[in-house]
């Protein structure tokens, strides 16, 4: 798939199925991603891959946060928030480890994750698989931090879920002319 193809038909897809992507797969992803424009290059990103049963660690982490925030959580709520974790067949969690640097504000550490997940995403829709990017009350959570072996201080930028897409997406038609200004 050529780039423009790959950027102009890029959708999050509505639900995703086995197969995932395998290990050379995601290390293809990976490569993509590490490339991404960082300032520094300081490689502030970090990679959390969940396969199967290993989803299991983010699914617990993500019912007993719902617990703490919410005591009186039905047993229906505590199984859809495990199920947010579980219903794809790869995830992987991409956080920000930022460090102060003197010339490289945090914010740009946190730019320079979200630039690799795009560039992981484009190389996914490139291989043939579908992505969806999310966050939620998960990624800024301390429990989940710690359950993914994160630091309290990094930043949770994106929970990748990955697969061969069973519901399509709708891409975008590519429209610049709202957001354009020519001065
Ligand atoms: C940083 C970030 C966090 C997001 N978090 C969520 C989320 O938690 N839940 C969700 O449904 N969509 C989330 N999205 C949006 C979707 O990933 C998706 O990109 C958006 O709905 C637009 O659809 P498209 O990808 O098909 O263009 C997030 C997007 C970004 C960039």
């Amino acid at each position: 798939m050529d780039l423009r193809t790959a950027l102009l038909s890029r959708a999050s897809p509505g639900k995703l199925t086995e197969p995932a992507p395998d290990d050379a797969q995601l290390e293809l992803m990976l490569e993509a991603a590490v490339c991404a424009p960082d300032h520094g290059r300081l490689a502030p990103w970090r990679f959390v891959v969940l396969r199967g049963a290993a989803r299991e660690h983010l699914a617990t982490a993500m019912e007993n946060d719902l617990l703490a925030r919410h005591a009186a959580a039905t047993a229906e709520e505590r199984a859809a928030e495990r199920n947010k974790a579980l219903r794809s067949p790869l995830l992987v969690v991409v956080a920000a480890a930022l460090h102060e640097h003197p010339k490289v504000p945090l914010p740009e550490q946190v730019m320079a994750t979200a630039a690799a997940v795009q560039n992981f995403w484009l190389q996914a829709h490139a291989l043939g698989f579908g992505l969806m990017w999310k966050t939620g009350a998960a990624a800024s959570s301390a429990r989940v931090k710690a359950a993914l072996a994160l630091a309290p201080t990094d930043v949770i930028v994106g929970i990748l879920h990955l697969g061969t897409v069973a519901v399509a997406g709708t891409p975008r038609p590519p429209s610049v002319a709202p957001v354009t200004r020519r001065l």
